[in-house]
């Protein structure tokens, strides 16, 4: 439910998009609005703050407030053109270089993809986890059914699994709990998917730009790369793949159809009903990043691939880590027929999971207010990205490109002509701002033009710093 000073602020909102109040238009007044609404001076007071960080509007001394000056967005990039021929990946390590120099609290940190953690929902995590250590320390059996010393099953935690098929049923994936694997994040569900499924030499078509995590299993595991045309919006071409799989031999696809990374592009539903099925008859494995899908900026979250799947051909990978705390290395896949081949896998891999973190995932999921949360983040990562849009069509250069996602918290953003993404993430970095040059998402560096940010973590304040720095900059570098 939406605390009543957002309901007031969304009452004014409403208005201003609609374009019901324009430009310099004076607004109600807080009187009047109250009145209006029938709630109390107070709460109108803390909707016009709201609408004052949303850049909607602004207060002018001893004569109230009046509808801010609005910028037009910039165009989102075009649908990307990769070349389109299997290669090996050779990123080297230049993210473990990018992560390691973004990892100081100094800077205004738009680099990694975070959620925000300054949120209830991790406090109460962090109780959960303090009252089992604390249940542990005082029973003296050594083996109880939860003991945390002990090693968890392989497959993992059978409550959590069991809370996880129960999430899913949301994005139409209808599961066993015993067809659940718990991984060490989405990263380790990814990577076993594609060990899974592949031997080295094999080629793996995936979105272009792509999630450097993705492209790094690629290099590590031996495989090739074939990256395809995708768009910001609606993500991967279908006629390109399509293409793309008749020409080259083709053992695994490896997608996000929600809310993809760096893109934000989410697929839509018949496209995913399609894919399912032209992958299922081509007969290559599909693998689905469903980690960002309960980031909608809607009411519900969108279907997942595999809920079209039924032959168990997609392995669906996803985690807590975007949702909730990346710090707790929870995750999970649901390997259709590679269910066994996984359960080994994981055996060899990591043994088991760390028993405290996902008893103490499976015992917060439990307490069924995970959705209150997701329903705020939403919020909140939707003002933001609002926030942030407005700040880039202020701050930026004319000639940007950014993309506009419907649900994470990353932006995809074209630098102006002469700008070059790494020496800009190297100037901001000097700036102490990080960002995540583009040269990250691609499997030979041909997105040296773009960087991505997160704008889901950081403060109002701090977004605006860091756009008006990186604005002059480009400025600067454009010549
Ligand atoms: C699209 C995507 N998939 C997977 C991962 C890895 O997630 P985890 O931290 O759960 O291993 C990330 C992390 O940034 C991501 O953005």
């Amino acid at each position: 439910m939406p605390k009543r000073y957002e309901i007031v602020a969304d009452y004014i909102a409403d208005q201003i998009h609609s374009g019901l109040l324009k430009t310099h238009e004076r607004v109600l007044s807080v009187r009047q609005c109250a009145d209006e609404l029938g709630v109390s001076i107070s709460t109108v007071i803390r909707g016009y703050e709201l609408l004052q960080d949303r850049m909607l509007i602004e207060s002018r001394p001893q004569s109230g407030f009046f509808v801010s000056q609005r910028f037009e967005l910039p165009q989102a990039p075009e649908t990307s053109s990769p070349e389109q021929r299997p290669v090996e990946v050779n990123l080297g390590k230049l993210a473990v270089k990018i992560i390691k120099s973004s990892q100081n609290n100094q800077l205004i940190q738009l680099a990694v993809a975070l959620p925000k953690i300054d949120v209830p929902a991790i406090a109460q995590l962090n109780r959960i986890t303090a009252q089992i250590a604390r249940e542990q320390s005082k029973t003296n059996q050594m083996i109880t059914v939860d003991n945390i010393s002990d090693y968890d099953s392989p497959s993992g935690n059978s409550d959590l699994r069991r809370k996880i098929a129960q999430r899913l049923l949301s994005g139409g994936v209808k599961v066993h709990p015993d067809e659940v694997v718990i991984t060490v994040g989405c990263q380790e569900a990814l990577v076993l998917s594609l060990n899974a499924v592949t031997k080295a030499g094999d080629t793996v078509a995936v979105e272009s730009p792509n999630y450097y995590g993705m492209l790094q299993a690629i290099e590590t595991l031996g495989l090739k790369a074939l990256e395809i045309p995708t768009d910001a919006e609606t993500g991967i071409s279908l006629s390109a793949l399509e293409l793309a799989i008749r020409e080259w031999s083709v053992k695994a696809c490896v997608l996000a159809p929600n809310y993809s990374n760096p893109l934000g592009s989410c697929i839509p539903d018949q496209r995913k009903k399609r894919l399912a099925e032209m992958l299922e008859n081509a007969d290559i494995a599909l693998i689905e990043d469903d980690i960002n899908s309960d980031l909608t900026y809607d009411n519900h979250r969108p279907k997942a691939i595999k809920s079209y799947d039924k032959t168990g051909n997609v392995l669906l990978c996803s985690s807590l880590s975007k949702t909730l705390s990346p710090g707790l290395r929870v995750g999970w896949v649901v390997p259709g027929r590679w269910l066994e081949k996984v359960q080994h896998l994981k055996l060899c891999n990591s043994g088991a999971n760390a028993s405290i973190t996902t008893l103490a995932a499976a015992r917060y999921l439990e307490t069924g207010t995970f959705d209150r949360h997701l329903r705020q983040m939403r919020q909140h990562y939707k003002h933001q990205r609002d926030y942030f849009l407005q700040l880039a069509a202020q701050h930026f250069p004319e000639d940007i490109r950014i993309t506009h996602p419907q649900g994470g918290y990353i932006l995809w953003i074209r630098l102006p002509k002469g700008v070059d993404g790494m020496d800009l993430y190297e100037r901001a970095l000097e700036e102490k701002i990080a960002i995540s040059p583009g040269a990250l998402f691609s499997v030979n560096q041909q997105y040296n033009h773009f960087i991505r940010i997160n704008y889901g973590q950081e403060t109002a304040q701090n977004l605006e710093k860091a756009t008006i720095l990186l604005g002059r900059l480009m400025r600067e570098m454009m010549g």
